[in-house]
């Protein structure tokens, strides 16, 4: 095989497998948003992307896609249960999305998260050609900078935490908080989405290790009794912006756009949602909230139309089965109490859709909701803003999500507080389009000038001057 200069580590390759009728297998782009930002950076780097394939036992060669060669790491359905669903998404996740639900603590998900990390990291080193650069991506694969550290000391290593990294307080409830630290502080740049996530991460590092912190420099100590620097900093990610204008101009997607809002019964307006069904998302807080609008009669089905899309997400662990069988009895019970033969309170789509479907739905609605009770980033509030060329509509953006630190004109909310978040739709819907102008400008210069080739290409000058300081310490 030969090796790559730039490699991308992530838990999952950029394609998705399709198999067609005849049993025929191909690889489809993947939707996401890091494949879109990476794919000018893969071209131009001659760049490889290491990843699991989707689905168990899949015994996948490496493979050449779009100019990038694909790595597909094998996972077993054991391992996809232990490593995945276990510890990746029933302990990290909710544990750094500040324990809204409650995370699980099982020594044998731990282990098979070891032993998953080494294989992703053994199969990086492997594809990193001598002296190279990995960027090693999110919190299902927190050890891999210290493996790969250890096996490929040339290379120059880099992390991006898409989550929120949380306060020590609850970060120490980890029983392996010292290793997920060292695992991390084995990447030269550690990157965060929000400010207080990267100072949350090197509290805990001093907290923990005694060492010493300054701004954003963590010195780590080397076996000859001198210290590396490790970068811990704040690079907020962003969307491919200008894809989005595209689409918001286009003929077709402004038709379908109209064409949504008819479906709809006209109403005078609309809300939207959009989600994976996840608790950290908030949505049953935003059903309470429109509920108890329609209760105390401040608005009507005939009038205003809740439009909730809740794309299934990892549907197999018992915290996200629950959630959504409490989404859709508190859709029911809303529904039925309110609708009429010709109009709905809330249309509730339980499915994801392609960007051009998205983007009309983002021109149809009047008011996005994004109430989140804890997000690292949250790239629909930036979708929406990016898609209003027309510079209306308005946002209600939680605090709670990192998008919050960027997008100061927006409706801000506290979503625990359901009378607050209940007048912050209120005062959203009845905005004029003066004051919807003046702040959807504000936000859409933000989402514009700091789009995610921005991201990137922050990040990867960060990691660069890393590089270049590493090979002044070899040449001494
Ligand atoms: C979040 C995480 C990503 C993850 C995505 C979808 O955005 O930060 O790492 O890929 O959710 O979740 P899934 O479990 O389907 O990969």
């Amino acid at each position: 095989m030969s090796q790559a200069e730039f490699v991308v580590v992530a838990n999952r390759l950029p394609v998705d497998r399709v198999v067609d009728a005849d049993g025929e297998l191909s690889w489809r782009r993947s939707p996401g948003g890091l494949v879109t930002a990476l794919e000018p950076v893969m071209k131009k780097e001659d760049g490889a992307w290491v990843g699991w394939a989707g689905g168990a036992d899949l015994e996948v060669e490496p493979f050449e896609f779009d100019g990038t060669l694909l790595v597909p790491v094998k996972l077993s359905a054991e391992e996809i249960e232990l490593y995945y669903e276990g510890m990746s998404n029933d302990t990290f996740w909710p544990l750094y999305h500040d324990v809204i639900a409650a995370p699980r603590y099982r020594r044998i998900w731990w282990d098979a998260y070891v032993r998953v990390n080494k294989r992703f990291a053994e199969a990086a080193a492997e594809a990193a050609a001598p002296g190279g650069t990995v960027w090693v991506q999110d919190y299902q694969l927190q050890l891999v900078p210290k493996m790969l550290r250890e096996a490929r000391p040339d290379l120059t290593i880099g992390y991006f935490h898409h989550i929120p990294f949380p306060a020590y307080g609850l970060y120490s409830q980890l029983p392996w908080r010292k290793q997920v630290l060292e695992g991390l502080l084995g990447a030269d740049v550690i990157g965060f989405q929000r400010v207080a996530d990267a100072g949350n991460f090197a509290r805990a590092v001093r907290r923990l290790f005694h060492y010493t912190t300054k701004a954003t420099g963590i010195a780590v100590p080397l076996e000859n009794g001198t210290t590396r620097n490790a970068l811990a900093k704040a690079f907020p990610i962003s969307i491919d912006a200008s894809s989005y204008v595209e689409l918001a101009k286009d003929p077709k997607v402004q038709a379908r756009a109209l064409e949504i809002r008819q479906e709809l019964g006209n109403p005078r307006k609309i809300l939207l949602g959009v989600d994976r069904l996840d608790y950290t998302k908030g949505i049953r807080h935003r059903l309470k909230a429109f509920g108890e609008l329609l209760e105390d009669g401040h608005v009507g089905v005939e009038d205003v139309t809740l439009v909730q899309v809740a794309s299934p997400s990892r549907e197999r662990v018992e915290a996200y089965m629950q959630l959504r069988d409490e989404i859709e009895l508190a859709v029911g019970r809303v529904n039925g109490d309110f609708d009429t033969t010709g109009h709905t309170a809330i249309r509730y789509l339980h499915n994801s859709y392609p960007r051009e479907e998205m983007v009309a739905l983002f021109l149809a609605a009047d008011v996005m909701l994004v109430t989140a009770l804890r997000d690292g980033m949250n790239l629909v509030a930036k979708e929406y803003v990016a898609a209003r060329i027309d510079n209306r509509g308005t946002l209600v953006l939680s605090e709670f999500a990192g998008a919050a630190d960027e997008l100061a004109s927006a409706v801000r909310i506290n979503p625990h507080d359901i009378d607050g978040m209940k007048d912050a739709i209120m005062r959203a819907i009845q905005m004029p389009p003066a004051e919807q102008g003046k702040r959807m400008r504000a936000l859409r210069k933000k989402v514009l000038d700091s789009d995610v080739a921005k991201w990137s290409e922050s990040f990867l000058t960060a990691l660069a001057d890393a590089r270049t300081v590493k090979a002044a310490r070899v040449a001494r």
